[in-house]
């Protein structure tokens, strides 16, 4: 049985396709005082599965709590195996304390996250090594390559770029299903939270169709970088593509008016830029 946690519906549905397996009905409730109920009316319907597949993106502090009340109401009802899936993981890029007094966070939710969990997956974290967080075993599942599928056909000579060096592989991962074109990467210094600074890569772009990629794009502000680095140097039309598209905040428009034809993502995050499912990369993992 597939179980939903609110921000993962339509991920959760076509995993439950892909597998063959029953769509749980979830309800989601909210107290006066704010605490949140997510429940799953098919359990208390005699429903009593081998395996529950929790799918929730922690996109918010409420959609962590949505996940551990779902684990643990499947773990109420005698479910025997509680597989967790965390498509897009929440806190993962806090996989170190920053400074003498701050919690390794991605830490504390694979801690929360370990106690409902018999198996836990996710997909494309900032960091492989953030599995090692969890208790139970952890798999970071790559959905990289299907980013290629909605590239337009006819990019012009194109270049597979990486904002920094620890995305290269993501670009690499691209172009090879891409079946071709040059890949390379920027310098970035991040001076804040929302500004980067992006120094160019070798790489000739003029001319040519830029791709840049990345594991996911929050603020925008290192894609709005890159961006403006290739356009200055006569790149022709510039695509974005990042397994987790958060877009947060204006992150769209800024990235609009950057220069960006298009934003390519996965569902990983349920949104505007949602272009390519990752229910079958998890349907492999889990079958
Ligand atoms: C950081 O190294 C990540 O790979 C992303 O480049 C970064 O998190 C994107 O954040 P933003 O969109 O806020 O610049």
């Amino acid at each position: 049985m597939i179980v939903s946690g609110s921000a993962s519906q339509s991920l959760a549905a076509s995993l439950a396709a892909e597998l063959g397996e029953p769509l749980a009905d979830v309800s989601f409730d909210r107290f006066p005082d704010g605490e949140l109920l997510a429940s799953v009316p098919s359990l208390a319907e005699g429903a009593r599965p081998d395996r529950a597949v929790v799918v929730a993106s922690t996109v918010s502090s409420d959609a962590h709590v949505e996940l551990l009340q779902l684990q643990d109401a499947a773990r109420e009802a005698g479910v025997e195996e509680v597989v967790t899936v965390v498509p897009y993981m929440g806190y993962a890029r806090q996989d170190e304390a920053f400074a003498a007094g701050h919690p390794v966070s991605a830490r504390a939710v694979a801690r929360a996250i370990s106690t409902g969990a018999d198996r836990v997956l996710t997909v494309n974290p900032h960091e492989r090594a953030v599995c090692d967080f969890f208790d139970p075993p952890a798999t970071a599942v790559d959905a990289a390559p299907a980013l290629a599928d909605p590239l337009p056909g006819d990019l012009a000579d194109p270049v597979f770029l990486s904002p920094d060096a620890g995305a290269v592989g993501i670009a690499e991962s691209v172009r090879d299903a891409r079946g071709e074109g040059e890949v390379d990467y920027f310098e970035k210094t991040r001076h804040s939270g929302t500004e980067v600074e992006i120094a160019p890569s070798d790489v000739d772009v003029t001319d040519r169709d830029v791709v840049i990629v990345d594991d996911i794009i929050a603020t925008g502000g290192t894609m709005s970088e890159a961006v403006g680095v290739c356009c200055d140097r006569g790149a022709g039309r510039a695509f974005v593509a990042c397994v987790h598209p958060l877009l947060a905040r204006n992150a769209y428009a800024r990235l609009s008016r950057a220069g960006v034809e298009k934003i390519y993502g996965t569902d990983t995050i349920e949104g505007s830029a949602s272009a390519v499912s990752v229910a079958s990369v998890l349907a492999e993992a889990l079958s």
